[in-house]
Parts: structure tokens; sequence; C-alpha cells
């Protein structure tokens, strides 16, 4: 009988890092721990050992039962939340090293950014919703937990999370970037714009609104302003004001390189969340018997296609075309590797959805920019291969060793905490690993109004 192993201790944080004579000690029964660790093989042991006690604090999920009106009152007087350093030492005993390229140099850059990152909001987010007839767009979503809102969670969790965020100021001359909060799934939602032409005039000439009303955008011409969107409805959003488009930060989960609308480097690529339930005890490495697993619609793409063609009868990989015969996330927490294929956009929740459960994203989505890649070594928690890798596809997989494959479930629990959103931003979450993004692109030398 095993013991269910957690990913997240409930331990404060001086607990974490003890040494595991320490840790013997410390946790009675000794005998069950001693048979515990004859069961394990000790690489295993190590990965559990690592990835148990990797997480600093019980995780903090977005309470589901969100239901607390936001205004900026609130939001302005929200304290910056402590933000708690994780040494990720720990990982350096492992085949790949940390998945951080430099934990050092971001860690310190991000707690500077904490301190000194001011986002001015522009007041239609928070104007009185009988003041104008289209308030709804501005307005932060009063449940982005809504099961049809699912696709676009990120989408309205940035800007739920921003409106608490400590890095909000009122005062636009203090601020390094500008948000401009209209949200696209809310504009496809009305039926008075809807369409993705009237959601791009929208977006034009309320831009212009802005450049006229406050001196804000001509003095950058817009570069440092930004926008978020997820999904590919907000794809064209930008695309009929020259400026928003070529000068503004797109922050959106789109982040495709090769489409014309997404500019890499001044763009920023957002995680693609789904709402989920925390997953507090992850199921082990030697508990996930099946090799892969993936679930999606076929028909959308010609790798899908390929993929059932030549993998669709193996009986180590689990592939079903639409919904498996058992609940998706089973297929999640069993399987070792869970893919990502590319269906009409290369991004979907399915990344995260993987690392969530705890299974090592396989991303098979040629020009993906993955998010926070200037920050996370992708390659330390996942496995990245071409389009033409298809037919190899097993091959590769079998070649992991379980070392490596161990390495790569430990740092994957190392950076779970990024992909998780907050109703108010805490940590290293995706508020706040988006907003490091921003900072990366700040003007250095501050414009004067
Ligand atoms: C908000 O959530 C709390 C806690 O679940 C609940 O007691 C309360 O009735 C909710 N309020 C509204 C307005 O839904
Ligand atoms: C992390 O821990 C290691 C070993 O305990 C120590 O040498 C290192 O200085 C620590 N790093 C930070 C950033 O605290
Ligand atoms: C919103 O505007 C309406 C009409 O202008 C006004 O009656 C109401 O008091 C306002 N509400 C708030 C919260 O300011
Ligand atoms: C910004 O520039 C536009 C023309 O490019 C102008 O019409 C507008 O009045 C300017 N805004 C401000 C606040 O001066
Ligand atoms: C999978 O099995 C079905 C039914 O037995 C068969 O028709 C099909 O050709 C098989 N596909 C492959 C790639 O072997």
């Amino acid at each position: 009988m095993r013991r269910p192993h957690t990913c997240f201790s409930e331990k404060p944080q001086q607990h974490l890092i003890l040494p595991h004579r320490r840790l013997l000690l410390v946790r009675p029964p000794l005998l069950l721990v001693l048979l515990l660790l004859l069961t394990l093989t000790v690489s295993s042991w190590l990965a559990v050992f690592l990835c148990g006690f990797s997480k600093p604090r019980q995780q903090q999920v977005p309470s589901l039962e969100f239901n607390e009106s936001l205004n900026n009152n609130n939001a302005h007087h929200s304290s910056a939340e402590s933000v708690q350093d994780r040494n990720d030492s720990l990982s350096s005993g492992n085949l790949l090293g940390s998945p951080y390229h430099n934990w050092q140099l971001f860690a310190s850059d991000f707690q500077e950014m904490l301190h000194k990152l001011k986002i001015f909001v522009y007041p239609d987010a928070s104007m009185n919703q009988s003041s104008s007839p289209f308030a709804r767009v501005f307005l932060p979503n009063p449940n982005p937990f809504h099961p049809k809102l699912a696709n676009y969670f990120s989408e309205h969790m940035f800007k739920v999370a921003l409106l608490r965020s400590s890095l909000l100021t009122p005062h636009p001359q203090d601020a390094h970037f500008f948000f401009l909060p209209f949200s696209v799934n809310t504009l496809r939602n009305d039926p008075r714009v809807h369409s993705e032409a009237s959601i791009s005039d929208f977006v034009t000439q309320y831009t212009t609104r802005i450049s006229w009303e406050y001196k804000f955008w001509n003095a950058s011409r817009g570069t440092d302003h930004f926008y978020i969107c997820c999904h590919s409805v907000g794809r064209e959003a930008a695309s009929k004001h020259h400026d928003l488009h070529n000068n503004a930060i797109q922050v959106t989960c789109s982040s495709s390189y090769f489409q014309r609308l997404y500019i890499s480097h001044k763009d920023v690529g957002l995680p693609q969340v789904w709402p989920r339930p925390p997953e507090k005890l992850l199921n082990p490495p030697e508990l996930r018997h099946k090799l892969v697993f993936f679930a999606g619609r076929v028909q959308n793409s010609h790798i899908r296609q390929e993929l059932m063609a030549v993998w669709g009868n193996d009986t180590d990989i689990d592939l079903f075309s639409g919904s498996p015969p058992f609940p998706y996330e089973e297929g999640l927490r069993k399987s070792k590797y869970c893919l990502h294929v590319k269906g009409y956009e290369v991004n979907t929740a399915r990344v995260c959805d993987a690392i969530h459960y705890g299974c090592i994203p396989v991303i098979v989505s040629n020009y993906y920019d993955l998010p926070f890649s200037n920050v996370l070594d992708w390659s330390k928690f996942s496995v990245i291969i071409s389009h033409k890798s298809i037919a190899t596809l097993k091959k590769i997989l079998l070649s992991i060793s379980k070392q490596k494959y161990l390495s790569m479930y430990q740092n994957l629990c190392l950076v779970r905490r990024h992909f998780a959103w907050h109703t108010t931003p805490r940590g290293y979450d995706s508020f706040h690993m988006t907003a490091y993004q921003l900072w990366l692109r700040r003007g250095v030398h501050r414009l004067s109004y």
C-alpha cells in the first residue's frame, strides 16, 4: 500500500529544505516511512521527495466562490502580497538541472519588479455600470469562473487580478504601463459588436478616444500601452489601428510567431489556463501506467489526423478523437506524457491542463511562442517535437531515460505555480509572471508629459 504523495506541502517554508535525515525524525511513524523508502526505488523517491517539498505553503487557488464586488477602491487598498522566494537549489541534484534559465537573476529582478512596477488602468475599467451602454466591455467580469468563459479564463482573470494588484497606480505620471481595459471576449459575446471586423472598429475607436482624452498615448505612440486577449477571436482586434498593432503590447494566448498579427519580443505570450479545482495530490510517476494521452477533435488538424492514423491502435498510447470514455482528467492523471497537438490554433489549454495534473507536456506545435520562455527553460519540463516527428513519437518518448523523466517531473512541480491565476495575485503566479514580461519591456527613460 502506498500513501498518495503530495506535490504540495502544507508546512511553512522553513521546514521545506530539511536534510533527508531530519525529515525522517520529524515525520512519524518512522517505521512506515522506512517501509515507504524501501518500496520506492531511490530515484523515484528522490523525485517524490523533491516534488513533495518544492512548493512553499499550500496551493492557493482561485476561490470558486468568487463573488465579491470589484471596484477600484478595493484594488487601490490591496496590499502587496509577500512573495516567498523559492530556492530552487533542490533541483540542482537532478539530471536536467533547474527549469529556470537563471533563477538568481530572475528572482532578484522579479522582487525589484514587485516593488517598482506601476500600471495605470484607464478609468473605463471602474466606471459606473449605468453610465455607459458598453460598461460591461471594460469592467472586470463578475464571474470569470463561468464555464462558458473557460477558454477565455486567462483574459478575464488578468483584469480581475490587475485591479486587485499592488502594481496598480492611480497616478498615470508614475506608470510604466497603461492598460486598455477592453475585453475582446465580451465584445465577441455582445450582439451589437460580435464580428471580428466590428471588434477591430470598436477597439480602434476606443484607442483614438484615449489618444484625444489623455496625453499618454501620443507621448509614446502607444509603446507603453497594452491590452489582453485570449483565444483567436482577439487576433484581429488591433489590426485596423497602426500604432495599436505595431507599438502597443498585445498580451495574448495566441502567441504563434508565424502569424502576421503577433510580433514576438514586443508581444507577450499568455498561458491559456482552464479554471480547474485544486489538484493537491499529484499522481506520482510510478503510478502513471500509460505512456501518452491525448483527447481532442481530429478533423480540424492534419497533424492530429496523422497522429490517429499512426498511433490510433497502439496500446501504450491513449488517443481519443473527441471525448475519452473516462473523465478527461483521468487521462492526465494516469499518463506520463500528454500531447499538445496543434488544432486550429497552436495554443490550447491542454499544455496548462497537463502541467496542472503533473503530466509532462509533449508539444507538437511548431511556431508556438511558449509562455515565459525567456524565464523558463521549457526543455527541462516538457518535450518539444516537430510536426515531422509524429512517426517517431513513441521512439522519442521511450528513449527518455527514467532519470530524465523524473527530472522533468520534479521540474514540472517547480513551475506549476506559474500557471495558476488568483483573484488577488500572489507569489510567482500567472499574473505576476505576465507582469514580469511587461517589466522586461519597460522603457528605462521616463517620458515627460
Ligand atoms: C458569495 O459567496 C459566499 C460564500 O460562498 C456566499 O455565502 C454568498 O451568499 C455569496 N454571495 C452572493 C451575492 O452570491
Ligand atoms: C539556496 O540554498 C543553497 C543551499 O542551501 C544555498 O547555497 C543558496 O545560497 C541558496 N540560494 C538562495 C537564493 O537563497
Ligand atoms: C451610477 O449612475 C447613476 C445614474 O447616473 C446614479 O444614479 C448612481 O448613483 C450611480 N452609482 C454609483 C455607484 O455611483
Ligand atoms: C494626439 O494626437 C492626435 C493626432 O495625431 C491629436 O488629434 C490629439 O489631439 C492628440 N492628443 C492630445 C491629448 O493632444
Ligand atoms: C487500427 O485498427 C483498425 C480496426 O482493427 C484497422 O482498421 C486500422 O487499419 C488499424 N490502424 C492501424 C494504423 O493499424
